[in-house]
Order: C-alpha cells, then structure tokens, then sequence
C-alpha cells in the first residue's frame, strides 16, 4: 500500500508530461506596473488578464493548446517598458504583448513590438499616438480626443460653468494630451481657460499653482492627471479656500484617489472606462467572479480593460487559426462586435476602439455612477 501513491504521483506525472508535450503552450506576454508609483493601475489590469486566462484555460484554451501568461513589472519606471517588452519577444518567444495601462510606457514598448512584429494590445493606454506607432499595436479603449470632449462637454451641460481653469503633468503624455482636447473642445462650445498651470510627476507641492487657479476666478478645475497628484492638488486647493468643483478623467480611478483625498474630493468627478455598479448581467458576472477570485475586491476599469484585451487577443488567435505575427495582427485589425465587461469592441482602421465613458461622482466619500457617455 506504501508504494501505491508514490507510484501513482510517477503515472500522474508521466501524463501530465506526455499531454503537455502534445500541446506546447501558447505564451502570451504581459508587461505592467506591478510595482512602484503606479502599482494600482499594473495590479488591476494584471488581476483581470489573469482572471481573464484562467477562464479561457479552463474552457480548453486556443488552437488546443494551453494559454501561458509572462508576466514581466516594470516597475513604473521609465525606460523600463521597453526593456521588459524585448526580455519577453527575445527569451520567452510571446506571440503577443498585453499593456500597457499607461500612455507612456505603452510609446515605450509599441516600438519594439512593432519592429518585432509581435502584436501588442494596450488594454487602457488612451492617448491617440499609442496605436500610431504602427500597424501591429492595438487597444480596446477608447481615446482622449473622445475622453477630452466627454469631460468638455460635461463641464458646460452638466457643471454648468464657463470659466475652467486647467492644471497637467508636463512629463505625462497622457495629461498632456488630455489637457489638449479638453481645451479644444471647451473653448470651441464658448467655454473660456481662465488659467493652464503645468506641474511635473512626483510633484508634492501645487500651491504656487493653485494660487494662480484661485486669482483667476475658476468655475471648475480640470485636471487630466494620475491619482497621486489629482488628490493631492484637490487637498491643497481646499486648504487654500479653492471650492468650485475638480474633475478629471481616467487617471483619477484608483482606490488611492479617496485614500489621499478624503474629504477634499466631495464633489469631484471623473471619466472612466467602467462602473461595477453597471447592472447589466455581463458587468454583474464579472464583477462576482472577480470578487471570488481575488478576495472580494470590487474590479475597477482596468481590471475590466485588461480582462476584456485578453479575451480580444485570444479571440484573435482563435480566428487567425495561427499566432504567427501576420496573421495574428490580421485578425485583430478584423475584430468586429466582440461583446465584452466594458462595452462592444471593434477594432477601427487607427486600430482603436470606441466604446462609451462612465462618470463617476465622488459623494458622502465614495464612487457613485453618474451617467454613461456614448462615443
Ligand atoms: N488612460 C490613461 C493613459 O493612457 C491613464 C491611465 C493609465 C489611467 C493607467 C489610469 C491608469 O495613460
């Protein structure tokens, strides 16, 4: 009886072993901020990827063969995108890149995928230049020319203001941009800039900033930048007597938003790529499985981002019948209709997606879902 098991444990193995053989796994790279100044934003987009291949895996994966995940962090720090992104082409062999969350480490690494010939798909990454790079990178998200007029349009119909003052990081693309199309659309419905302040990433101080904000007789205040500087800026705006309303877009979303803000934030809004407060069936499910699988965490959009890209990239390879670049990329750009947890995504000629924005209000100190925008 003694020998039963170990012999049983050799038989296992020897299976395991001659089915995995049969079926080399499809490795599909992921590289993300893990760690560092952006760790929320990596985390959740990782959690949904993951979740995201488990289900596919348990649903006998692609081309019949198991799906593998390469995870690789680069630690929020820049430069590093594009290092990990060749780590993974060159010794893993990925077939494909999932990310970046961020605009800028996704220009770090479209480059590289695109030289490669590897297709790359950025679950939220929303600056315009990202899929620009070239005909291998994709996104499921949509851009900030929409995300700008949605907020633009916001302030005029829904804040009801005109004069906006506007504060963004010089160092991030994506508040550069961002700011940009605000202002665009802004000032053509007969809305006025009354102050633009720029500050840089890792910024702790705003208040020379926010001086110039107060004397400048604001309505609102839009500030297209990352979390930490958002709550840090809408505290110190209060402490100085700043109270009009603060807004901004997709960087706003991560739990650390009302951790750094507090109370500062009552009041506040932002657009964003999901709510799991949506009651529609597919966002509930997910939002339940999510749950499950990662210790009742409620997802965010990233979460939901990099859940819906793992699924458009393996419903590629499942179309393309191959993972060869080529092909791979062909099926892609032909996405049409793919229902996912944040909307419908078709993949346009810019290879982009367009899907609808979700504000979100900041009230008695939590999210509250304001309303959907259609593109
Ligand atoms: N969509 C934004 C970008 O492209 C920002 C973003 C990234 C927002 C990660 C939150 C998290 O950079």
């Amino acid at each position: 009886m003694k020998f039963l098991r170990p012999l049983a444990a050799l038989l296992f193995s020897a299976l395991v072993g001659l089915t995995a053989q049969a079926a080399t796994p499809i490795k599909i790279g992921e590289y993300g901020s893990l760690t560092g100044k952006e760790a929320s934003f990596g985390q959740s987009s990782h959690k949904g990827i993951v979740l995201a291949f488990e289900e596919l895996n348990a649903a006998g994966g692609a081309l019949g063969s198991p799906l593998q995940l390469v995870t690789e962090d680069n630690q929020t720090k820049p430069g590093e995108s594009a290092t990990v992104a060749k780590k993974l082409i060159t010794r893993d062999k990925v077939v494909a890149l999932l990310g970046e969350v961020a605009s800028g480490r996704s220009l770090e690494a479209a480059p590289v995928a695109q030289k490669a010939r590897v297709p790359m798909v950025a679950p939220a990454a929303t600056n315009p230049k990202v899929t620009q790079t070239g005909n291998y990178v994709f996104r499921v998200c949509f851009i900030d020319p929409f995300q700008g007029t949605v907020m633009a349009k916001f302030a005029k119909e829904d804040l009801k203001v005109t004069k906006v003052a506007v504060l963004s990081s010089v160092s991030n693309a994506y508040s550069v941009g961002l700011a940009k199309f605000f202002r665009e659309t802004f000032t053509a419905g007969g809305g006025e800039i009354v102050a633009e302040k720029n500050f840089s990433e890792g910024d702790k101080d705003f208040r020379a900033q926010l001086t110039a904000v107060k004397a400048s007789g604001a309505e609102a205040v839009f500030v297209p930048s990352y979390y930490t500087e958002a709550a840090l800026i809408v505290r110190q705006a209060r402490e100085l007597g700043i109270n009009v309303p603060f807004f901004g877009g997709d960087g706003w979303e991560a739990p650390q938003l009302l951790q750094i803000g507090g109370d500062a934030l009552e009041g506040c809004y932002y657009s964003t790529h999901f709510s799991p407060e949506n009651q529609d069936p597919t966002v509930q499910q997910f939002v339940a499985k999510f749950k499950e699988r990662w210790n009742g965490e409620t997802p965010d959009a990233f979460a939901a981002l990099g859940y819906d890209a793992a699924y458009v990239l393996v419903d590629a390879i499942k179309r393309a019948g191959s993972t060869e670049g080529p092909k791979l990329r062909a099926a892609l750009a032909e996405t049409k209709d793919f229902a996912g947890v944040t909307g419908v995504t078709t993949i346009d000629k810019n290879r982009d997606a367009s899907k609808p924005a979700a504000i979100l209000a900041i009230k008695g100190g939590k999210l509250t879902f304001l309303k959907t925008v259609a593109p």
